[in-house]
């Protein structure tokens, strides 16, 4: 495992480059049923403290708390070998709710201290101003390390920041081979300023394994609804997951381990893909040691700008269609 310290203080921040999202836990979107969330997701977190991962990825809307519970229960002892993240869902985010929200998140976690405390996406009304009050205090009595934000544009994630009064360590967003947007500011910005950007989604949702298809789409309800999963999409992403498997066979990994060998490749980001089992955990934690040279970085990176999915409004008639059809998704 490969590690990134962001800060003042290396030996207190030590975040794997490859950490573990733990949305999968307990929550009904991903359909993983009842003994992944009370045995599977536990396997999963255990073999990934054996293997070095110290980043943990939580929020309190994860199954409505369940998430929380189970990683807190699984990490157990570990805990203070681990960087624990979870995030504020921002409804009515005035300071004295932030911090009774956080003191519930380390409750369900079962630890005194949360590392990480992000603010999970921008509250369109409320600003940061009165979040951060929050946090600043939360910070202040110690029951918060760092604070972060999640699905910030740079202004906005620069305005919390100077809210606050000091830093906001990382912004967590989409970054992956088919959406590469925080490349125009926000990785630059990190990069720069000792700031980290934690990728979420790293393997688009698993369409960048190379294991879905038009004949074999994933079944459940959010991957459903993921317009990258429609037939025609899953037919156009065919160019970018052949240039994934032909990086693969040289390094003799997999297409999904490239995907995310890919990600971080880039020096302030962290990936937190999930896992639906062991397999998928140890086989993400092992890309964390892949080095993809330049040339092959470069042309992944072609492969994706030569991506062309169907998006936007045009999408609704082919959700209709493939939600309808015979074999479709449930
Ligand atoms: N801040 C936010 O707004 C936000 C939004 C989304 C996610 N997140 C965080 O980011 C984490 C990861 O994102 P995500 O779950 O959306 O997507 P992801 O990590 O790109 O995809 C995870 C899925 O990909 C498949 N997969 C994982 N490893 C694999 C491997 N080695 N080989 C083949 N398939 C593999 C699994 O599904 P199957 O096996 O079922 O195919 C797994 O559930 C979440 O758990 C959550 O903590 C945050």
């Amino acid at each position: 495992m490969r590690y990134l310290s962001a800060g003042t203080d290396p030996k207190t921040i030590r975040i794997s480059r490859i950490g573990l999202g733990a949305w999968q836990f307990g929550s009904r979107e991903w359909g993983y049923g009842q003994s992944y969330a009370e045995q599977e997701a536990r396997a999963i977190v255990r073999r990934a403290v054996e293997l070095g991962v110290t980043l943990f990825d939580t929020a309190e809307i994860y199954g409505f708390g369940r998430s929380e519970r189970i990683l807190g229960e699984a990490i157990g002892e570990d805990r203070e070998s681990v960087f624990l993240a979870t995030k504020l869902f921002p409804l009515l985010p005035v300071a004295p709710v932030v911090e009774q929200r956080a003191v519930a998140s380390a409750n369900r976690l079962g630890v005194r201290r949360l590392d990480l405390y992000q603010v999970h996406q921008p509250n369109p009304v409320v600003r940061d101003g009165t979040i951060m009050r929050g946090m600043r205090a939360l910070q202040r009595v110690g029951l918060v390390s760092e604070i972060g934000v999640s699905n910030y544009s740079l202004d906005r994630w620069r305005a919390a920041e100077q809210a606050l009064g000091s830093r906001v360590l990382s912004n967590q967003v989409r970054y992956n081979l088919v959406d590469r947007s925080p490349e125009y500011d926000l990785l630059p910005f990190a990069e720069s300023t000792d700031h980290i950007v934690i990728a979420y989604s790293p393997l688009a949702q698993g369409l960048l394994s190379g294991k879905y298809d038009r004949d074999n789409r994933p079944t459940n309800r959010l991957r459903a609804a993921n317009p990258m999963f429609l037939p025609e999409n899953l037919d156009r992403a065919g160019e970018l997951i052949a240039a994934l498997r032909e990086v693969a066979d040289a390094h003799s990994a997999t297409p999904a381990q490239i995907a995310l060998a890919w990600v971080i490749h880039r020096p302030a980001v962290v990936a937190i893909p999930g896992a639906s089992s062991v397999g998928q955990l140890e086989s993400n934690v092992a890309a964390a040691d892949i080095d993809l040279t330049e040339d092959e970085y470069q042309a992944l990176h072609a492969a994706a700008a030569r991506f062309d999915p169907v998006t936007g409004p045009a999408v609704v008639p082919h959700l209709l269609r493939a939600r309808f059809s015979k074999g479709g998704p449930s």
